[in-house]
């Protein structure tokens, strides 16, 4: 049975540093597959191995169903082995001198599981993963995708109530990343597992996790389904790290509920989407997805519809990307298709919907690249 996973106020302070998280707290329903998403040291791994009972947390609740699994200032600590929790690292963690079967085996013979039902269920998980013609086989004669199906078929053999993945597909190269990508969500929804899955790439993230939460420096930052944080990151650190790579700079000279006008570089003004922090008057930094900049829009009467010209244009085969002079910056545009419409030099009118701009707080954090 898959169980629900809440995180209260977590913190964990090594020795030295600030905290690796602080002051985290979300919850994961039963059966949901959520993914945090993070540059490296943001505290993803730190928050897995709290969860999964390896590392000892400095303040803070987890619970696994309706169990607290840890909670210092009770000093309740329950062991790993005692928490039914799976895991899959980035490290295959295979065990090289056994074969497939023998290794999916394991957990079921430390757990004095029958000889018979042990067959029954590692035939049943070597199928779900797709490794149903390899039982026999020695591990070490497998691809890397493949030990990390075996690895995961390990994990799910016991029927653990939550299943925790560190970067499972960072070892392997890109195609097979892809296939395993596509692969996981489906066998994790098959298995019906609570899923906690870290990563620091947001394209493993949007096709895996029912949400995704982002973190920075130990911070859970905003937690929502990808479509929400695509479309309404709650800050400029959320905004650009899935994506929304275009910043230009601009003072809010009005706001109307949501939304506000802001004076560009240039002097011309444009509407965007606001949070509510925001006040006339502020520096802001505006930030805009390049597939959300409209290329060579006909109506006259739309909102946010400007001159540009393009300073570069660099010719990807399925997609364009072009580096655009407009409202006293630069803006990237991405144009889907083989056949691109502009050139070097060219003049474009573009046109940014106002709700697909945001207008955030000058002095946020940005992603530093
Ligand atoms: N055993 C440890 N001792 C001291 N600091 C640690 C230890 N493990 C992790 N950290 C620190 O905690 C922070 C978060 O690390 P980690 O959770 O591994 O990040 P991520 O998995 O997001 O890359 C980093 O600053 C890291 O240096
Ligand atoms: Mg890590």
């Amino acid at each position: 049975m898959s169980a629900e996973l809440k995180i209260e106020n977590l913190r964990k302070q090594f020795s030295v540093g600030r905290p690796a998280i602080d002051d985290g707290s979300f919850r994961i329903e039963a059966g949901e597959i959520v993914v945090l998403l993070g540059p490296s040291g943001c505290g993803k791994t730190t928050t897995l191995r709290c969860v999964a009972g390896l590392e000892h947390p400095t303040d803070g609740r987890i619970s696994i169903g309706h169990d607290i699994v840890s909670d210092p200032a009770r000093k309740l600590l329950v062991p790993p082995r005692l928490r039914n929790v799976g895991m899959v690292f980035q490290s295959y963690a295979v065990w090289p001198h056994m074969t497939v079967a023998q290794n999916v085996a394991y957990p079921l013979k430390q757990r004095k599981v029958s000889s018979a039902d042990i067959e029954s269920k590692v035939a049943e998980v070597l199928e779900v993963v797709g490794l149903g013609e390899y039982a026999k086989r020695p591990v070490v004669s497998l691809s890397g995708g493949q030990m990390q199906r075996v690895a995961l078929a390990r994990s799910l053999v016991y029927k653990p109530q939550l299943l925790l993945l560190d970067e499972p597909l960072s070892n392997l190269d890109a195609k097979l990343r892809l296939r395993l990508r596509d692969d996981l969500r489906r066998i994790i929804k098959q298995t019906d597992v609570t899923a906690l899955y870290v990563t620091h790439d947001q394209a493993e993230a949007v096709v895996l996790g029912d949400r995704i939460g982002v973190m920075r420096d130990g911070k859970l930052l905003q937690m929502a389904s990808s479509v929400d944080l695509y479309n309404r990151p709650s800050d400029l650190f959320v905004a650009n790290f899935t994506g929304a790579s275009n910043t230009l700079g601009g003072k809010v000279i009005e706001r109307n509920g949501d939304y506000g006008k802001v004076q560009a570089p240039s002097g011309q003004t444009l509407t965007a989407w606001m949070p509510p922090s925001v006040k006339a008057g502020e520096a802001v930094k505006i930030a805009v997805r390049p597939e959300n900049v409209q290329l060579g829009v006909d109506a006259t009467s739309v909102p946010n519809r400007f001159a540009a010209k393009v300073a570069a244009q660099h010719y990807q085969g399925v997609q364009t990307i072009y580096e655009l002079s407009a409202l006293g910056g630069k803006l990237e545009a991405l144009e889907l298709g083989t056949h691109p419409r502009y050139a070097d030099g060219a003049d474009v009118d573009i046109v940014i919907p106002p709700s697909l701009c945001w207008a955030f707080p000058a002095d946020e954090k940005a992603v530093i690249e």
